[in-house]
């Protein structure tokens, strides 16, 4: 394959960096390339190689790690990632890590949670503007009024928020264990309804899975919102045969028609262990990419949604953040204490032994929640 084809890339200060696709960078991104061959042309190994064999040198000689969510490009996860996984695993990896830099493949309220969780370590994020639409739904102050509005009972809340909001709540949760925290902290705090932010349709899900009262906002993520119960029947009748798995922020309506929901890495689970023939990944369009190169028996089928924020990091980007550590995440102290005992708290409950899915027989049972 090899041809010396040369990769230009300018940073945003105008330098270029020219990595040529080398028969020692072909030699050395060999067994990634085995990983995509099958999902991705040819044609464009020779632009992702160098970029690959430059980071995992780079990485070498800075003593950095880099987290990688499961949303990330093929190129990325299998490429240069040293540990991928749900939100669960990359914060419980960002407090165990012994690195000096964290690259945070991933959007930046995750970067947060690791700079809170890692204060004495460096943590770069590739793109400032990698966002998301739930941390964006809800601010400190929302959470200090609901406090007011709801006295007396326990604010929980999503890792998709800033750390100013984490700062302002009792407990957080993931899609991974959002059933076993809502019930936990009740337990806690003897009493019998929650309040269980930003995510409106995880609330929702997450009360049709629990006899704790559920006390919701109304914040979407933009990539699960836009999925329909609808849609699935549809696929239903298109392909009979086909495994549909929901993640939990999709819908409630979504949830139930399914064959299972659970987690990004509940889902990974899922296909990798039973190897469904057909399957359908309800969730961003990156996962079905990744799963697929540990499962060659199994078909994906769509749709799936792209999640812009998580697009806005890539090779490139993840190279300039080595090369010149940009772009650093730093978090108000005072902030960071009080998010941090919110995060570590999740973190310090028993890990799930396999990863936890929600009861789709359960999921099938309208429950009220109160929308604030
Ligand atoms: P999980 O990987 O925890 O399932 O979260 C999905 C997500 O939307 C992260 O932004
Ligand atoms: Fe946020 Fe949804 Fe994108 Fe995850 S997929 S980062 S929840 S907008």
């Amino acid at each position: 394959m090899n041809g010396m084809m040369g990769h230009n890339m300018a940073d945003s200060s105008g330098e270029a960096a020219r990595l040529i696709f080398t028969p020692e960078v072909e030699a050395e991104t060999a067994p990634v390339w085995e990983r995509l061959r099958a999902r991705m042309p040819a044609v464009e190994w020779p632009i992702h190689a160098p970029l690959i064999a430059a980071i995992n040198r780079l990485k070498r000689s800075k003593n950095a790690v880099i987290l990688g969510h499961n949303y990330m490009t093929p190129e990325i996860f299998h490429g240069v990632a040293d540990f991928v996984g749900d939100s669960l695993a990359l914060a419980r990896e960002a407090a165990r890590t012994d690195a000096k830099i964290i690259v945070q493949a991933g959007v930046r309220f995750m970067a947060e949670t690791s700079k809170v969780l890692s204060p004495d370590k460096t943590v770069l994020i590739p793109d400032l503007q990698a966002g998301c639409s739930l941390a964006s739904s809800i601010t400190a102050a929302d959470v200090r009024l609901i406090r007011s509005r709801y006295p007396g009972l326990p604010v929980v809340t999503y890792v998709n928020t800033t750390a100013d909001v984490k700062a302002e709540t009792d407990i957080c949760c993931t899609s991974g264990n959002a059933v076993q925290v809502v019930e936990h902290i009740a337990r806690q705090w003897g009493v019998d309804r929650v309040v269980l932010l930003p995510d409106e349709f995880l609330a929702r899900n997450v009360a049709r899975q629990t006899s704790i009262q559920i006390i919701a906002w109304a914040g979407r993520c933009e990539v699960h919102e836009r999925f329909t119960g609808r849609q699935i029947d549809e696929l239903r009748v298109m392909y009979p045969h086909a495994q549909v798995l929901a993640h939990p922020e999709c819908p409630p309506d979504v949830l139930a028609a399914s064959d299972f929901a659970g987690s990004t890495a509940a889902m990974t689970d899922y296909v990798t262990r039973l190897k469904p023939r057909q399957v359908v990944l309800i969730t961003e369009c990156a996962m079905a990419d990744n799963v697929a190169s540990e499962s060659p028996e199994t078909e994906f089928l769509r749709p799936c949604n792209l999640c812009p924020h998580m697009k806005r990091i890539t090779l490139t980007n993840i190279y300039d953040a080595l090369r010149t550590d940009r772009y650093p995440v730093e978090v108000d102290a005072n902030v960071a204490v009080r998010a941090r005992r919110a995060v570590q708290q999740m973190i310090d409950l028993p890990p799930p032994t396999a990863p936890a899915r929600y009861d789709l027989v359960k999921a099938r049972y309208h429950v009220n929640v109160e929308l604030i």
